[in-house]
């Protein structure tokens, strides 16, 4: 963890609660219930927004959960100790949260019924909004200026697999032939193999590279349990966004109720909920006298810090490895 990362299976996780021990027993033990409710991000995509509004459908509109009960705590996140811990024995309906790629999950997701919902965002916008947030965080190293933080984001830390490479390797005599063997094919697709990791990274960003991240779990699309649902959809017209989300949940809200969860998950309640806008974490994990978990809570922002080159790149990239996906991911695009 020298370099500022706890490295898991050629991933980068934070150092704060986080060892490769632990990150394999969650992938090996955890057992998932049909009733659980997951949500799943990369890293800045608005998943705390997410978080809220599943709180409020849940409580009916009723502010008193989301008002007393941190936001760590009513949706733990699975890879945490503290948060595997917690729901590990957690009787009933869980609240999960996760921004691990779908290759180091725990398998038993993919048998059970646990509504799941993915949550995807403009990466430039993630790219900025993480920026800010691990300037002022203390659990992953620091980048020392945007255009370095955009380096790293679009290199990403993980070659991704070649499979024509890893089936002539593994053909041979492979230590890790059963684990390409194992599970269904959707995801031992994207099981990246130890051979084709960079021995020493020198750039990383917490949780891999968001392309590998969203080609993996995108490719669960059209599963009955498995929503995608956009930040951008999310911001547009939260009402609708959330209706949806009611329908895939299988919950009902009466008009009175809707309006309540739209007004509570909103970015001025919630930034001033201190249950919600991780003050109650100033000073150990962030130091917000530099900035604020709720920044700006906008679509777009990106286009006030790429310079004109930096948005070229991107694009270019973006097409490049996104080519061969649906593009109605991308509402953004
Ligand atoms: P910005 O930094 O662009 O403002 P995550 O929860 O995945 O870490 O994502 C954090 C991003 O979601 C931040 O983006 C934050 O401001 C935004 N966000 C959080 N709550 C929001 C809300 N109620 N409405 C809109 N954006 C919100």
């Amino acid at each position: 963890m020298s370099d500022g990362f706890v490295w898991f299976e050629g991933i980068p996780f934070p150092v704060v609660d986080f060892t490769p021990e632990h990150m394999r027993e969650v992938q090996e033990n955890f057992v998932f219930k049909d009733e659980d409710v997951l949500t799943l991000s990369f890293p800045k995509s608005g998943t705390n927004w997410l978080i809220e509004i599943l709180s409020l459908i849940f409580s009916k509109g009723d502010p008193k959960w989301v008002q007393s009960v941190p936001i760590w705590e009513r949706s733990p996140w699975l890879e945490t100790m503290y948060g595997y811990k917690s729901l590990k024995d957690k009787e009933g309906p869980r609240f999960i949260t996760s921004h691990v790629p779908i290759h180091l999950f725990p398998k038993s997701v993919f048998k059970s019924k646990a509504k799941v919902i993915y949550l995807i965002r403009n990466p430039r916008d993630i790219l900025v909004s993480g920026y800010f947030f691990w300037i002022i965080s203390n659990f992953v190293k620091k980048p020392e200026s945007l255009e370095q933080y955009f380096e790293w984001f679009i290199q990403g830390n993980a070659k991704s697999y070649d499979s024509s490479k890893c089936a002539r390797h593994c053909a041979s005599n492979c230590a890790h032939k059963s684990e390409h063997n194992r599970g269904v094919p959707a995801f031992t697709e994207f099981v990246i193999h130890p051979l084709f990791l960079p021995s020493t990274p020198t750039h990383a960003v917490a949780f891999g590279s968001w392309f590998d991240h969203i080609r993996g779990w995108t490719s669960m699309k059209g599963k009955e349990n498995f929503l995608i649902l956009s930040y951008e959809e999310l911001k547009q017209d939260t009402r609708s966004a959330v209706q949806k989300l009611c329908q895939f949940l299988g919950k009902k809200l009466e008009p009175e109720e809707l309006n309540s969860v739209l007004k509570n998950s909103s970015f001025q309640v919630m930034k001033e909920n201190k249950m919600s806008n991780y003050t109650l974490l100033r000073g150990w994990l962030l130091d917000q006298n530099n900035g604020s978990f709720l920044r700006k809570g906008i679509s777009g922002d990106w286009k006030n810090y790429f310079t004109v080159a930096q948005a070229e790149v991107f694009d270019k990239i973006f097409q490049e490895k996104t080519a061969d996906l649906p593009q109605e991911l991308f509402p953004w695009e």
